[in-house]
């Protein structure tokens, strides 16, 4: 047998597992998993190093209008480049539908916009005008084309869909295999909050986090999981901040529902004190929902380790500081700044570094945060998410001693500044691979713009689930109505 490729020497780890083998590689996928495997036409010696899937990024901004409007700063070639050397091989970004735009003209314009990418990816469609024609025709379309998963917002304005909006949505994605996710905090109290406190003159970014209030998040990731049970379409809860939000997760899961969770680095990391840094510097640390407290880190570290959450991704929003940050002014009311903040690079080290070598996940747990469920819940296991034979030969080789600071100049995005400044983290990618070919390698990218390629995913795994749906949904016991 010749192999393409072969990682030598390595310690393997998958969502399970964690072993001493060699890895073979044939026309970019994995054909073997060994001990003494013969040399390959390119043989990397990974002793000492950890041999991990390489990683997926599933919840990122790029190239995409925000909800205020700005554009991030990073594009596919800056947003892919970036990840790739934070160790992640697949990204799954946002397809934004404008009010009025058609899905079919959306998924054109992001298909150019990605065809950059360097890592393989697919989007989400970003829903926020879900009219008959959209629901019936666009949706099913975009279904068809492997495109099954898609996003609604319970708040901003520009985005927000009605509860009755967020039913038909589940409804048809419930109907066509595809998985909901849903940014939820209560439109109304943050508006009411917002105007109040601007009203008063509290206009400081620290006042960003007073508007967001915790409540707003417990009760829209309560009413987006009774809207998806009570139509039983699954739904996932993206950047969950709160230790009430992932109780409440945790618990529909226990009840047997296909209800899943994400939290992201800025929930762990950072904190609600990091706005209140002097004027306008707190403007950096404006993401939505906002940074909150220790007590709420330490509960959500918590959760990560019992698997009430199952996603760890970015919520790479990058607007540079300089420009897009402060394009309201050199001193901006907190609600006129962009929310978010940039993370793709820095996701995977910092779980690593401060969960797995500070012993709070296994590193088990890590490569399924970081990979495995992303490609479970998303519709692209086992081809990616794993290192198995047969699957994509997308590998990240790890030094799990290798100790850095975190700077600005040392990230690959297009970024001014990075929020994450000054950490000191142990255990980072040091190679690559992606489809078996070395993209990064210590330091140096090899990968070049239009090496990704567009993944047609798979529809939502119902497996263990039961789709059974409500008594009022059901004609039996609902002297025959058939609503669906
Ligand atoms: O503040 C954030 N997270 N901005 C990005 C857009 C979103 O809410 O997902
Ligand atoms: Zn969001
Ligand atoms: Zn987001």
């Amino acid at each position: 047998m010749t192999f393409d490729l072969v990682i030598k020497g390595g310690t393997v780890a998958t969502a399970s597992d964690t072993f001493a083998a060699d890895v073979g590689v044939q026309n970019g996928i994995v054909t073997a998993i060994a001990k003494d495997l013969p040399d390959g036409a390119e043989t990397i010696d990974a002793s000492g190093k950890l041999v991990l899937p390489g990683a997926i990024e599933s919840h990122c901004h790029i190239e995409q209008e925000s909800s205020s409007g700005a554009m991030t700063s990073d594009d596919y070639l800056s947003g892919s480049v970036s990840a790739l050397f934070g160790g992640n091989t697949t990204i799954i970004p946002f397809a934004a539908q404008q009010r009025g735009q058609s899905v079919h003209d959306v998924l054109a314009l992001y298909r150019e916009r990605a065809a950059k990418s360097v890592l393989d990816y697919s989007f989400h469609l970003i829903i926020t005008d879900p009219t008959d024609t959209v629901l019936k025709e666009e949706l099913p379309h975009a279904f068809a084309e492997g495109i099954t998963s898609f996003k609604v917002f319970m708040t901003y304005d520009k985005m927000v869909v009605s509860d009755e909006m967020m039913l038909d949505i589940l409804v048809t994605a419930r109907e066509h295999g595809a998985l909901t996710m849903t940014h939820a905090e209560n439109n109304a109290m943050i508006k009411w909050m917002v105007k109040n406190l601007v009203a008063k003159g509290y206009k400081q970014a620290k006042y960003h986090a007073v508007s967001h209030p915790a409540t707003a998040e417990v009760e829209a990731i309560h009413r987006g999981i009774r809207l998806a049970n009570f139509v039983g379409a699954p739904l996932l809860i993206v950047h969950v901040s709160t230790d009430e939000g992932a109780r409440l997760v945790s618990s529909a899961r226990t009840d047997g529902h296909p209800i899943f969770g994400e939290t992201c680095p800025q929930y762990l990391f950072l904190t609600k004190e990091d706005l209140d840094r002097p004027d306008p510097e707190g403007a950096k640390f404006i993401c939505s929902p906002p940074l909150r407290d220790a007590k709420t880190q330490a509960d959500l570290w918590r959760h990560l380790h019992a698997g009430n959450l199952q996603l760890w991704s970015s919520d790479h929003a990058p607007y540079r500081y300089g420009d897009s940050k402060l394009a309201a002014g050199p001193n901006p009311a907190f609600n006129q700044v962009a929310n978010g903040m940039p993370g793709i690079e820095m996701r995977a080290p910092l779980l690593f570094s401060e969960g797995v070598l500070k012993g709070r996940l296994s590193l088990n747990r890590f490569v399924a945060l970081t990979a495995t469920n992303a490609a479970k819940i998303f519709g692209l296991h086992p081809r990616k998410g794993t290192i198995a034979v047969g699957s994509d030969a997308d590998i990240a080789i790890w030094d799990p001693q290798e100790t850095r600071t975190v700077t600005q100049a040392g990230m690959h995005d297009a970024m001014d500044y990075t929020p994450f400044e000054g950490m000191t983290i142990t255990g980072w990618p040091v190679t690559v691979i992606t489809r078996g070919r070395v993209a990064m390698s210590n330091g140096t990218l090899h990968a070049a713009r239009g090496d990704g390629a567009f993944l047609k995913r798979d529809a939502f795994d119902w497996t263990g689930y039961s789709a059974a749906l409500p008594p009022e949904l059901t004609p039996e016991t609902n002297f025959g109505a058939k609503l669906l």
